[in-house]
């Protein structure tokens, strides 16, 4: 999982989007709201091998951190 997305840049900002989304997923298939929180800990549980992308906050400069 870490190899993955290792490259990809995904920051913490993007974690909650992928939560949104997967959430609409299961509600359109209709996946019962017990099975759903059930996933979520799950997907929540490789959140650090995921999100991996430094984190900006108002000191960092996008180019040079
Ligand atoms: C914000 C969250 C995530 C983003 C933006 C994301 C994005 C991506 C992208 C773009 C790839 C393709 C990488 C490539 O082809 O080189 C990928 C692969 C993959 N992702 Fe994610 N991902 C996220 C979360 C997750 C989660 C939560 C899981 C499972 C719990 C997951 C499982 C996988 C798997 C199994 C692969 C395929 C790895 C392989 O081909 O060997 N991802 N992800």
């Amino acid at each position: 999982m870490k190899d993955a997305h290792a490259r990809l840049n995904i920051t913490e900002k993007d974690w909650p989007r992928m939560e949104v989304l997967l959430k609409s997923v299961l509600d359109k298939h209709d996946v019962a709201e017990k099975e759903q929180q059930e996933l979520m800990e799950i997907v929540g549980s490789t959140k650090a091998d995921i999100v991996t992308a430094p984190q900006l906050n108002m000191f960092s400069c996008i180019c040079c951190n």
